[in-house]
This record gives structure tokens, C-alpha cells and sequence, in this order.
């Protein structure tokens, strides 16, 4: 332990991370590779003793603001009033708050100490690995981590460069996965992970283990979590010791993006897979195809693209889906792939009669809208033309094909007009015909899936999941995607009737709304706008609701997912749009803690958002900059 302190001495610490008057008691579970012993360990920084004259230490420009932890805040001032010079990401890494996103949920305990490193310097050693498969999974998932490292330190190159900070440490780290064979993020997958950090002689050792390729993974991510850019040195500090356990509080995290209303090239969708990862969320939903447009190129139906697509510039190729798929699995991230139907369809399935198939879709485009669907343009699928479902066979079964994922499946199944279908076929009821069109697109699933259904298979909430109809729904298969308001009284019923759910309330967790309307009738849309702090707030799965207790079954669910829904977002907002806010909601489905936002979660979040920012994102600012320079100021 006492070499701890004394690395500490010789190290960059000694120099220009000391903070006047910091004291922090902290418990380091040392698992030392011989003795592994836990010890408690004070660490006093006092203040620097160096007196240098600041300028000779700068190549660069001199900074302006020095940070020091003064009662577990970072407090701000002039570089010139000051002989400690602190740059305020350290001070924040160093000063009280762990800092970490989402937080862990089990036992953490943390340095107040930090060692320069080098991203070229970190090594990966597999102590143990159930397959090749996931073997190579955490070999090309490291390079895609210490790429990232290395574009962090990038961009600490360009500011001034202090010569003092010490010789960097190499790091090595050691994984052992006992588990999964299978890399892929599943239902069952296990995404529990134990991560230490502890220093050896001008070595830092990382210790992962984990019962999942996607376990190690989030481990990876944590660890980049307590490696930063210190400004002021123009170099990559590391905490240098560390001990987390962690595991999430749900199993489904989700995001959901629409393409159909808006087309989004393929790096704004990577870019949003790799933010999705930096915050442990772990199914990207692809909303692809709407009743606007259809632009997945499929090779067993191109004609809905060849109608559906607004361009050649408007399409995603086998490739690019395989392309997404790739980063995703790496990103420990799921790829689920919704082609919404039988609603929500348009011109792309307009091709039926040309090519003697007859109607594939009925009221395509057909007007007046407000009569028949929810947005222009209208569109449903013809459910008595069994062509439909041949073609959705085909379509399924390159969906799972494409994207791996085989054990769960998203049929779409919202707002069906039944005013459209009673027009054509008025010799059955609507909703008869809702529900044989279930059926038969169940089949279409379990053919396209070699003969078996996946475990579970994903429907909007909607008209069909609330009695009489829900209970002609068999549980087994179906899964409801709740989205009505968290107060609507059918929000509660698929819960209360014991279905498995992913909840989305439209009041708390769409992030299209507040926007106003897109056209010239105002119904329709949502709002207001739903802030980070309403999002992290929702909980409704402890919510006291009214006969909550009356002999219902308990509530299995599974998740929640945020969603974004394009008529108004495209390329250029995309990252405001979803960042900071989609991480509010990971933490949520990741921590759940009972607080709400609390000053921590405010700082935490705040230095999640820079991260994000450092990656490329452009998510939004909470507040002013000046609130940020002076942590708990503005709470
Ligand atoms: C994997 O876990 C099992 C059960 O916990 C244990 O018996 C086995 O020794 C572990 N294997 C390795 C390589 O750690
Ligand atoms: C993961 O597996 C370990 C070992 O079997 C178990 O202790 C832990 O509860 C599991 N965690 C989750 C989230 O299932
Ligand atoms: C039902 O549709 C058929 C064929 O479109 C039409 O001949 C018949 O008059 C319709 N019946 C009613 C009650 O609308």
C-alpha cells in the first residue's frame, strides 16, 4: 500500500494535481495479485510546494483558470492568484463525485490520484474466454476503446503542454469472460462486470471479469470513464486505482431512431451507436420504414425501396445494415430492425397490382388523411391478399439474416385505421381482421425463423392490446411496447394482465416532442418539450397507482426505450436532439436510482455530456459554461 503513495509522490500528482486542503477518506479494495487484501487507505493532498514560476512550464498558451477542491467542490480561480495550477477535469475526477455514467450499482471505490498514461501504451491480455468468437469480439472491441483513447488524446495536443508531468504508465489489461460463448447481446446475456485498477511497478494493472463478451465491454467503457485529457499537461490521466462492480437494474435499454420520416446517413447512425454505447444503452431500435418512406434495399423485395425510397441518396443497402450491425455488436448494442405493419405503410407497397399480385395496401395516400390515419400520407396493408404475407416472410427473414438477432423481434402494429378496412372488406369486423392479421404475420415470423418464434416478439400498444382484444393475445409470444401516457389506463393493463413490456410513455420519454406542429392543424403532435430532468424523473414502474395491488399480476418489465420520431429532426440536430437526454434515460434504466436530480446527477451528467462532446457528439449544453467552471454554483 505504502508504494501506492510513494508512485503517487514521484509521479505528475506530486506536481499539479495537489489541491490545498483536500482531504477524502476512501476504502480501496486493493486485489493485489498476491495477497488480495482490502485496506482503507487515507490520502491528504496539501498543497504544491513546487513554486515554479507557472510560464516556464508552458510550450503553449498559459491558462487562465485553476481549480481546486475546497469542500468537495471544484472551485474556480485566477491561474495568476494561485501557484497550484489544476485544470478543471482533473479537479472534477479528483475532487468528490465519482463522476462515472451511468453509475454503478454495485460497491465502488475510487483513487483521489491520478498517473499520466498513453494510449499507445495499454496492452490486452485474455486470461480466459469461452469461444474464439468472443475472444476476437474483446480483441477488435479494445482497438475500437483505444481508438477512442487515442482521439481523446488528440485533442489535449493542440493546447499548451506542460514538461513536468512525469513519465506515463503502461497499462495492462487483463479479461476473463466465464460464460457466454456467444458475443451477441441476448436475452438471457449476463451484463455484469467487475473491474479493478490497481498500480504496480510503473504499470497499471486493469482487472476485468465478466460473464459476457457484452459484460467485458461495459467494463471497457467504465474504464475509459477514469481516464481523461488533462488540458493543462496535454495528456491522458488515469485514476490509478479503482474497484467497481456493476450490473444493470434492467435488461433492456433502448433508443429508438426513425428513418422513414427522415433519412439519416449511415455515420449519424454509427455516431449514435457509439453514444448509445458510451452510455451503456444496449438495443438501437431502427424505425425504418413508415408510410413516408421505405428506404432498407432488401434483395428479396427491392421494389419497396424502388417505390418507397425518397432517393437514391434516402437508402440503406444490405451493406450498410451490415455495416451498423458490425459496430453494434462490437458497441455490445442489439440492432433491432421494425418494418411497421400492417399500418404505417405507403407507396412502397403500391407495386402489387402491376405485378399481378393484386392489392399488396389499401388507402395509399388517400385522402382526406385526417379520415384515415393519423399523419399524411395513409397506407395499410391488405390483410386478405396472402402475397403480403409471402413477401413479409421474405422480409423477416433477411431482417434477422442481417442483423443476428433471432430471439427477438419487433412486428410494429400500431394505429390501424379501421374506417380504411371496413371500406374494403365490410363483411368482416376490423378488429377480426387486426387480429388475423397478427396471426398470419406470426406465421411469416416463424417461417422466416427456421419454424421457431422468437422469445419474444414486440407490438405497439394500440387499440388490439386493450380488452377484449388483449386477451386474445397470447403472452407467451407477445411483448407490448408501451408508449400512451404513463396515465393512461391501457399503459397499466398489459402490465396488470401479466404481458412482458417495454415502457416508452409518450409524456415522459419522446424525445420529438415541444416542437410544435409541422402542419397547419395542430393536433397531433406532442408536447411540451420533455427535459432531461423529466425524463431521469420517470419511474413508473414504482408509481402508486390506484389499484395497483388488487390481485393483479406481478409487472414483468423488461425495459423502457426513448424514442425519436423525425417529422421534424434531421442530419444536422440530431445529436441536440438526442444527447444529453437519451443518456438521462440510460442511467435511469441502468442505476434506477431512487433519487432524481440531484446536485450529483447534475455534475455527473455534466461531465458525461464533455465526454460526449470529446467523442464528436454534439449534445447539448445543460446550462451555461460558467456553471460548469463553477460546479454547484448554479444548484
Ligand atoms: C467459471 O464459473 C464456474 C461456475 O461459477 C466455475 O466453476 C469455473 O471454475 C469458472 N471457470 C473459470 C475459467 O473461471
Ligand atoms: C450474472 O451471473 C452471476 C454469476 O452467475 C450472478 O451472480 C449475477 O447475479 C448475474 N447477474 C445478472 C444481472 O444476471
Ligand atoms: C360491401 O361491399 C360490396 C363490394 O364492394 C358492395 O357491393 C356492398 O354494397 C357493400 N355492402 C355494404 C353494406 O356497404
Amino acid at each position: 500500500m505504502k508504494s501506492w503513495g510513494e508512485a503517487l509522490g514521484r509521479s505528475a500528482s506530486a506536481h499539479f494535481s495537489r489541491v490545498g486542503r483536500l482531504r477524502r477518506a476512501m476504502l480501496l479494495l486493493a486485489v493485489a495479485a498476491c495477497t488480495g487484501v482490502a485496506l482503507l487507505y487515507w490520502r491528504q493532498q496539501t498543497g504544491d510546494q513546487a513554486h515554479r514560476p507557472l510560464h516556464s512550464l508552458y510550450s503553449g498558451v498559459e491558462p487562465q483558470w485553476s481549480w481546486v477542491c475546497r469542500n468537495e467542490r471544484c472551485e474556480r480561480l485566477l491561474a495568476t492568484e494561485t501557484t497550484i495550477l489544476q485544470s478543471l477535469a482533473t479537479c472534477n475526477m479528483l475532487c468528490a463525485s465519482t463522476q462515472l455514467w451511468p453509475q454503478p450499482t454495485g460497491p465502488v471505490s475510487l483513487a483521489t490520484a491520478a498517473v499520466p498514461v498513453r494510449a499507445d501504451a495499454f496492452t490486452l491480455q485474455i486470461r480466459s474466454s469461452p469461444s474464439r468468437d468472443v475472444s476476437d469480439h474483446l480483441s477488435d472491441a479494445f482497438t475500437l476503446f483505444i481508438e477512442d483513447l487515442k482521439s481523446l488524446e488528440r485533442t489535449g495536443s493542440s493546447e499548451s503542454r506542460r514538461s513536468d508531468i512525469g513519465p506515463s504508465r503502461d497499462v495492462i489489461v487483463r479479461v476473463a469472460v466465464n460464460g457466454s460463448a456467444d458475443p451477441r447481446l441476448r436475452l438471457e446475456t449476463n451484463e455484469s462486470y467487475k473491474l479493478t485498477l490497481r498500480p504496480g511497478d510503473g504499470v497499471l494493472y486493469v482487472d476485468i471479469t465478466a460473464y459476457s463478451f457484452c459484460g467485458a465491454r461495459h467494463a471497457y467503457e467504465t474504464l475509459s470513464q477514469l481516464i481523461w485529457i488533462d488540458p493543462y499537461a496535454g495528456s491522458l490521466l488515469a485514476l490509478e486505482a479503482a474497484s467497481i462492480e456493476d450490473a444493470p437494474k434492467f435488461k433492456f435499454r433502448g433508443l429508438l431512431l426513425d428513418t422513414a420520416r427522415n433519412f439519416f446517413p449511415l455515420n449519424e447512425i454509427l455516431r449514435t451507436i457509439d453514444a448509445m454505447a458510451a452510455n451503456k444503452l444496449n438495443t438501437f431500435h431502427w424505425h425504418i420504414s413508415d408510410s413516408q418512406s421505405f428506404p432498407l434495399k432488401l434483395n428479396s423485395a427491392p421494389q419497396l425501396t424502388q417505390h418507397g425510397a425518397y432517393g437514391p441518396g434516402a437508402i440503406y443497402t444490405t451493406d450498410d445494415v451490415r455495416t451498423v450491425v458490425r459496430r453494434a455488436r462490437l458497441r455490445g448494442v442489439r440492432v433491432l430492425i421494425e418494418v411497421d405493419t400492417p399500418a404505417h405503410v405507403g407507396r412502397a407497397w403500391a407495386w402489387g397490382p402491376a405485378a399481378g399480385l393484386g392489392p399488396l395496401a389499401h388507402c395509399i395516400e388517400v385522402e382526406p388523411w385526417s379520415a384515415y390515419c393519423g399523419e399524411p400520407p395513409c397506407g395499410q396493408l391488405n390483410p386478405k391478399n396472402p402475397h403480403v404475407y409471402k413477401i413479409l416472410e421474405h422480409v423477416y427473414s433477411e431482417i434477422i439474416q442481417l442483423t443476428g438477432v433471432d430471439d427477438i423481434f419487433h412486428l410494429g402494429g400500431d394505429e390501424v385505421s379501421e374506417r380504411c378496412w371496413t371500406q374494403h372488406f365490410n363483411d368482416t369486423d376490423p378488429m377480426d381482421l387486426w387480429l388475423e392479421f397478427t396471426r398470419r404475420a406470426m406465421l411469416s415470423l416463424q417461417r422466416a425463423n427456421k419454424g421457431k418464434l422468437p422469445e419474444v416478439t414486440l407490438l405497439w400498444s394500440s387499440r388490439l392490446t386493450r380488452s377484449p382484444y388483449l386477451e386474445r393475445l397470447d403472452k407467451k409470444h407477445f411483448a407490448i411496447q408501451v408508449w400512451g401516457a404513463s396515465r393512461w389506463p391501457e399503459s397499466r393493463a398489459v402490465l396488470d394482465m401479466g404481458f412482458r413490456s417495454i415502457i416508452s410513455h409518450v409524456d415522459a420519454w419522446y424525445l420529438d416532442c415541444g416542437f410544435g406542429s409541422w402542419r397547419d392543424s395542430s393536433d397531433g403532435h406532442c408536447g411540451p418539450y420533455r427535459s432531461w430532468q423529466q425524463i431521469y424523473e420517470h419511474r413508473p414502474w414504482i408509481e402508486e397507482m390506484p389499484g395497483m395491488s388488487t390481485g393483479a399480476e406481478p409487472w414483468l418489465i423488461d425495459g423502457g426505450e426513448v424514442c425519436l420520431w423525425t417529422e421534424q429532426s434531421g442530419p444536422g440536430g440530431l445529436d441536440a436532439r438526442l444527447w444529453p437526454r437519451s443518456a438521462a434515460v440510460a442511467e435511469r434504466l441502468w442505476s434506477d436510482r431512487p433519487e432524481g436530480a440531484t446536485a450529483d446527477v447534475y455534475l455527473r451528467l455534466d461531465t458525461q455530456r464533455s465526454r460526449l462532446v470529446a467523442k464528436g457528439i454534439e449534445a447539448m449544453p445543460l446550462w451555461p459554461r460558467w456553471c460548469t467552471h463553477n460546479p454547484n454554483a448554479c444548484l
